[in-house]
């Protein structure tokens, strides 16, 4: 078969027919194709490449091992995306081995085949989705088909995806881009077999993760499996391990080699009671020290982190770039790290500022009035919820909220504020174009007892008075909405304009 033959007397079937629908023809010669396994792979050398994808899908889903491995090695895009197929087509352990033994066999090879256009194997489930579609039997495949020069989704997509444009030198890696999520139970079967072939062709094949998640997984296995991985490819980093700060230590390395990191988010690390404040001040340091080297931090999210109090400080001084997320939640700070946070925090870029959950009951409110004055150009969503802030400390804050003219977003439940207080609040931020949203507590006023049991009605007069407050301001699209954390089961219960109740609160 000669391919160009192929490719005309295709086209000429599709100038001359107008129906039927032409996937079917795609469909019926793949199909055709993989019966003759011999003669697929012979044809391979000359199949026009707009036939590629059509036929791998066909494989994938029918399990024709043999010739996905021989594809992956004649693939001729730069890029195979694996995983949007992977996503659709489960089980896949065997054709996904098989696709990465044909990528093995290719990387064995001394010198490059000279169709060799595979830079990058996309495993991420949700890369490329339109790939698949695109080139399999729909209509804009078929328009490829008559014009080939016109519809070359990969080439379009290269930048937006991160695949490096240009030729590359002969002998550049492969580069196999995951998303990982290390926890209990991993590496899977599938993951296993993609990290044995990662360090059989150590320097050919490069693991890129973009964003890595860590839930329980003992350190010693996720140190195994960052050896491995390009770290400085990894944007977006969760841990959520309930670690001691031992452990975060011993982490601490690789997150300095991760010098592309745009969002860090670390949670749950306490203290064991039994290690000597020296120890604990060098794993401190040992953490902190790994930020002067992430130059491209953005997000930076901190929870129930046990080391912070009295060290925010520390962290501050060695953030590099202005971040336009902090969120430091359920933690201790105190009234000296509330300070160095108003004073040291770069806000220039600051967008979300949450700080739910950090006790501020017995603190001055000034430096938060100063951190929110200084961050009121910029700042977007706040988050104040669960802070104990009382109405002397909120009236404090009250003028610099209302200098917040980018503000969308204020929430600031579970805060023992009275309605004269909510008013004032109101009042202050009326003129903030942008806020569409706050989400507030139930006043002092709606509560029954010292035990939290709310009185709905006086609750819903309250709210209807905010309401029309609003309305009269000309603010009638400003949502207020009311939530708190029901007594009985802790779930948030949200009051718009009537309470929306949790099922198991029952009041007497
Ligand atoms: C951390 O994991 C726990 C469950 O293990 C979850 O409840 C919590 O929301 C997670 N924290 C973050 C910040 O994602
Ligand atoms: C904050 O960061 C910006 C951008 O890096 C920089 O230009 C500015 O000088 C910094 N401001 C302070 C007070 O360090
Ligand atoms: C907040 O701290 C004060 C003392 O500083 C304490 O009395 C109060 O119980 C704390 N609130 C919470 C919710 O832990």
């Amino acid at each position: 078969v000669d391919g160009r033959h192929l490719k005309d007397s295709f086209r000429s079937r599709f100038i001359r027919m107008s129906m039927p629908a032409p996937p079917r023809l795609l469909d019926l010669a793949g199909q055709s194709l993989l019966r003759h396994q011999a003669s697929a792979i012979a044809a391979l050398e000359v199949l026009p490449m707009e036939l590629f994808p059509p036929l791998f899908t066909a494989a994938f889903a029918g399990r024709y091992s043999e010739i996905l491995k021989v594809m992956v090695q004649a693939w001729p895009f730069a890029c195979l995306p694996l995983g949007a197929l992977m996503k659709e087509q489960q089980p896949h352990q065997e054709t996904f081995q098989a696709a990465l033994d044909g990528l093995d066999v290719l990387l064995a090879q001394e010198v490059r085949p000279r169709r060799w256009k595979l830079q990058v194997l996309d495993l991420r489930k949700n890369a490329h989705q339109d790939f698949w579609t695109v080139w399999s039997g729909t209509r804009a495949s078929m328009y490829s088909l008559l014009e080939p020069e016109v519809a070359q989704p990969m080439k379009k997509k290269r930048k937006v995806d991160g695949c490096k444009p240009g030729p590359k030198p002969p002998l550049a890696p492969v580069e196999v881009l995951i998303d990982l999520c290390l926890k209990e139970g991993t590496p899977d079967e599938s993951l296993a077999y993609l990290i044995q072939k990662v360090q059989q062709r150590k320097g050919l094949l490069h693991l890129c993760c973009k964003k890595l998640k860590i839930f329980a997984m003992p350190i010693q296995n996720i140190k195994k499996i960052l050896k491995i991985v390009q770290l400085d490819s990894i944007q977006d980093l969760e841990v959520n391990c309930t670690w001691k700060l031992s452990t975060l230590g011993k982490f601490a390395p690789h997150l300095g080699q991760m010098g592309n990191l745009r969002r860090l988010l670390l949670s749950h690390i306490h203290m064991s009671s039994h290690t000597t404040p020296a120890k604990e001040e060098h794993c401190v340091n040992q953490f902190t020290a790994q930020f002067l080297r992430l130059h491209h931090l953005e997000e930076l999210y901190l929870d129930s982190i046990s080391f912070l109090e009295d060290r925010l400080d520390q962290v501050l001084s060695c953030l590099k770039t202005p971040l336009e997320t902090l969120s430091i939640t359920n933690c201790l700070l105190s009234e000296s790290d509330l300070t160095h946070l108003s004073q040291h925090l770069n806000v220039s870029q600051l967008k979300d500022l949450g700080l739910s959950g950090v006790n501020l009951t017995n603190m001055s409110p000034a430096p938060l009035q100063v951190l929110i004055e200084r961050a009121s150009a910029t700042l977007q969503d706040l988050d104040l919820d669960e802070c104990g802030i009382m109405d002397s400390q909120f009236t404090v804050i009250l003028p610099a909220l209302g200098r917040c003219s980018q503000l969308t977003t204020f929430s600031f439940c579970g805060n023992p504020i009275s309605m004269a207080v909510l008013e004032n609040l109101l009042r202050h931020t009326i003129g903030l174009s942008k806020l569409s949203h706050v989400l507030y507590p139930a006043p002092l006023e709606s509560y029954e007892d010292v035990r939290g049991t709310l009185h709905l009605g006086r609750l819903a007069q309250l709210h209807a008075r905010l309401k029309q407050m609003l309305q009269e301001l000309g603010r009638p699209g400003m949502v207020w909405f009311s939530a708190n954390p029901c007594p009985h089961c802790g779930d948030r219960t949200f009051y718009d304009p009537e309470p929306i109740l949790c099922p198991c609160y029952m009041p007497a």
